[in-house]
């Protein structure tokens, strides 16, 4: 008889975001005569770069021609790729070795999959509200979670706590969903109670390029000792219009080194890079030429006129709340808006509000946590026409 896995019972029935979409296209399918504006889920709306097309284009071509045509690449990425990478953290002074960044289709997948190289003993710290994708991986292995709060009086920023033992910490910064943003300061903070506990950081960095300030950390790396306690997560999906071209980086530094539950030292890079050739064939060779332009000159210039747009939606919400005098987080450094739900409604009220009378989509914050009831999250990946005409569906109704 084939067991299944029991951890599975303790998940929510679906994973947050399919909840929503079932919830959505039931309304659509009762209301087809509705416009529905969609701020739930953080997908991005403009389309990808020229500079990124004209890479892929000729990527493309390559493959067509016996003598430039690839087959299988390294499972963890090609070097033009980790070299783009490497220059790009030195513009924020951060340097890392090319074999320390391993290519992937995206953040999501190896926020999952990096729960392969650590044991099932571990204690895992989560903060909430959180992102739902470091619980329901932990859940499905079994572990043992412990929450820190995220609340107003800690600007949904939590800080380490030393009678709390734990063993991997998970931090997101410029955060989902709440847009707050740890301080360099902060991030030493948790950099001395990782070292102090040899515990491991899972740091997402997936909305570091939203991040204005240059007082404000864009890698936990900027942190010196962050490389002997922490791995980066990081994604072309938000800071590229990548949600649906797929790729994304993590970085395993090599002097991150911890003891297997035997006493054995391991270095977590050639565990990550061992768990990656045998469960990994790589991210197709045109998606990674397409990544590569990202960070050309041209590709940032682009890129970051895509990200100035969506922070300008972020400004309109914002400015809407504003006048309503509905009490918000997040905005400026993401392109999240966490706001209070008006009215004393729970986040599930507010969204059955928001959708059944006007028709907007947003993302309940219980759903990121218990933490997250009577908060909700709106996304700013939307059209300017959509963002403008859910705020004014907003002002007008509430
Ligand atoms: C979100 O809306 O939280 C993100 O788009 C989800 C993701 O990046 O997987």
């Amino acid at each position: 008889m084939a067991f299944v896995n029991d951890n599975y019972c303790n998940l929510k029935d679906s994973y947050l975001f399919s909840q929503i979409a079932q919830k959505v296209n039931a309304y659509v399918a009762e209301h087809p005569e509705k416009k529905v504006i969609r701020m739930g889920i953080g997908d991005v709306t403009l389309p990808l770069a020229p500079a990124v097309i004209d890479a892929m284009q000729k990527a493309v071509a390559e493959m067509g021609v016996k003598e430039t045509f690839r087959g299988y690449g390294p499972e963890q990425g090609y070097d033009f790729l980790h070299e783009a990478i490497v220059k790009y953290y030195a513009g924020f002074g951060v340097t890392l070795a090319s074999d320390e960044i391993f290519i992937s289709d995206g953040a999501k997948s190896d926020c999952g999959n990096i729960t392969d190289i650590f044991s099932n003993a571990n204690t895992i710290l989560i903060p909430d509200p959180v992102y739902p994708v470091y619980l329901d991986t932990n859940i499905m292995c079994g572990r043992k979670i412990v929450y820190m709060d995220g609340k107003p009086e800690n600007n949904f920023l939590p800080m380490p706590d030393d009678s709390v033992k734990a063993d991997i910490i998970y931090l997101c910064s410029p955060n989902n969903p709440t847009g707050a943003v740890y301080t360099k300061e902060q991030l030493e903070a948790w950099v001395a109670y990782a070292l102090k506990n040899d515990a491991v950081i899972l740091y997402d960095a997936a909305y570091e390029a939203f991040v204005d300030d240059p007082a404000i950390p864009r890698s936990i790396f900027v942190v010196e000792d962050a490389r002997k306690c922490a791995i980066e997560l990081c994604s072309l999906s938000k800071t590229a219009g990548f949600t649906g071209t797929r790729c994304g980086y993590t970085v395993v530094p090599h002097a991150l080194v911890r003891k297997t539950e035997s006493g054995k030292e391991l270095e977590l890079n050639k565990m990550w890079l061992r768990r990656q050739t045998t469960k990994f064939n790589g991210v197709p060779y045109i998606i990674q030429r397409g990544a590569e332009a990202v960070f050309s000159e041209q590709g940032q210039k682009e890129c970051r006129e895509m990200l100035a747009f969506y922070k300008e939606n972020a400004r309109i919400m914002a400015e809407g709340l504003r006048r309503k005098g509905i009490k918000f987080y997040g905005g400026t450094h993401s392109p999240y808006i966490w706001l209070q739900c008006p009215q004393g409604m729970s986040s599930w009220e507010f969204f059955d509000f928001l959708l059944e009378k006007l028709a907007v989509v947003g993302t309940p914050g219980a759903g990121f946590g218990a933490m997250g009831e009577g908060y909700f999250r709106l996304s700013a990946f939307g059209s300017r026409e959509n963002t403008i005409e859910a705020m004014e569906r907003i002002e007008k109704e509430l």
